[in-house]
């Protein structure tokens, strides 16, 4: 098959999707900070009173996504994972916050939060126990369900661990139905497909009306390995996954571990590009009260994050692979495109790409206005479809680009990329 008949074939396959869950939520990509990648179950709080999984934590978080440019970026979860609760539940069966590490409780945590102007996010388990051994939900959904509403919780991530896997399906939409019955506007992150991928096919019609966004793949990890790992599997799966992404619903590779250990700088460009591109929700794990200057305004970049939360709500996805480079393209709304192109290369130096080997370059005919996000923001004007741009890309980086169309003359092939699809845009005005 030809580049372009192999494009066409993937993009009638990311057409349709089916209807999201209707709870009003999530209708772009979640924005927040997620505990798990960077403090995960450190309880000793005796020994480590900063760093352990406990409310202050949750309050300093807090306190610096309002104070430092978070909240104006975007950033509005604040979201506890596992190892919160005590290990038994209390009298009445409702689960209850570890007393020591959470004097307050987590009704008054919620509170503090949302006196910031921010969202809280809690954690549990669809199985017997979570992940950590503390108290899973199984049998007690729709207590869970109430303790969460009762307490203003905002968003609920459900884990799949201690399950019986035929049975996650109806544990997944038990607690959606639960989580609804409470009246309040609770947002619901899945992991639903990452523990049934292991033994059949997940139906992603039925996720998509059940959850928010659904993790499909391994846990993130401080690593270049982990993060390549992560972008192999979804663009192996593309095909499958991809249609089942917009507004209500998102595929999630996990966590954004920028401003941690483990990255290069040019590493955190690709996540962070690439996570756009995939219209992943945005949960950063990393400490926000000690992050160096280029990661937090990397993490703050509003080009990117326009990208990230563009109202056509549509998942890209990698169109070519060519001479160690991966080119991936996002349709925008008002018939723009994104693209990145990533050098694969983990040896030598900045290398140049072509840009009309990109697929979608060719909405540059009869002219587009062209604008580099990443490594630097840079306004590259107006190009044809027979401007030779190279754009310059570091080992193991990304180039981030937009691409405007100037007249509406479109080709065939650039109406198939922003065909309007079925998913339902819940109160959506492109
Ligand atoms: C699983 C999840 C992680 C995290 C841990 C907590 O591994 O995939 O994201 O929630 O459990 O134990």
């Amino acid at each position: 098959m030809s580049r372009v008949a192999c494009l066409l074939a993937l993009v009638v396959l990311v057409s349709p999707a089916a209807d999201a869950l209707d709870n009003g939520l999530a209708l772009k990509p979640t924005m927040g900070w997620l505990h798990w990648e960077r403090f995960m179950c450190n309880i000793d709080c005796d020994r480590d009173p900063n760093n352990c999984i406990s409310e202050r934590l949750y309050m300093q978080m807090a306190d610096v996504m309002a104070k430092e440019g978070w909240k104006e970026a975007g950033y509005e979860y604040v979201c506890i994972d596992d190892c919160w609760p005590s290990y038994q539940r209390d009298a009445q069966g409702r689960l209850q916050a570890d007393p020591k590490r959470f004097p307050g409780g987590i009704k008054k945590l919620a509170d503090y939060v949302h006196s910031k102007g921010l969202k809280l996010g809690i954690y549990a388990d669809v199985g017997k126990k979570t992940c950590a051994g503390y108290p899973g939900s199984l049998g007690y959904y729709e207590t869970d369900a109430q303790t969460f509403a009762d307490w203003d919780v905002d968003l609920l991530k459900f884990d799949g661990c201690n399950m019986d896997w035929t049975l996650l399906g109806e544990g997944y939409v038990n607690m959606s139905k639960a989580l609804n019955k409470t009246g309040r506007s609770i947002l619901y992150s899945c992991e639903w497909p990452l523990y049934e991928w292991p033994f059949q096919k997940p139906n992603y019609t039925a996720i998509r009306e059940a959850c928010n966004h659904w993790r499909n793949f391994n846990d993130v990890y401080d690593s270049w390995s982990s993060v390549k790992s992560i972008l192999e599997w979804t663009a192996s799966h593309q095909d499958v996954i991809v249609p089942s992404a917009g507004p209500g619903g998102w595929n999630d590779p996990d966590m954004l571990v920028i401003g941690n250990f483990g990255l290069s700088h040019a590493q955190q460009e690709s996540q962070m590009a690439l996570w756009a591109i995939m219209a992943a929700p945005l949960l950063v794990s990393n400490d926000l009260r000690d992050i160096c200057p280029r990661s937090k305004e990397l993490l703050q970049n509003k080009h990117i994050i326009a990208i990230s939360q563009d109202p056509l709500g549509k998942q890209g996805y990698r169109t070519v692979k060519v001479d160690t480079f991966e080119v991936w393209e996002r349709p925008l709304s008002k018939k723009r495109l994104a693209i990145a192109v990533l050098n694969m290369m983990e040896i030598g130096g900045p290398r140049g790409f072509f840009l009309r080997a990109v697929p979608g370059w060719k909405i540059c005919d009869p002219q587009c206005n062209l604008t580099q996000v990443l490594p630097q923001y840079k306004e590259l004007g107006v190009q044809t479809p027979h401007t030779n741009v190279v754009v310059s890309v570091n080992p193991s980086g990304t180039a981030l680009l937009t691409v405007t169309p100037i007249s509406g003359d479109f080709t065939g092939l650039s109406e198939l990329y922003w065909e309007d699809t079925s998913v339902k845009r819940n109160h959506i005005i492109l």
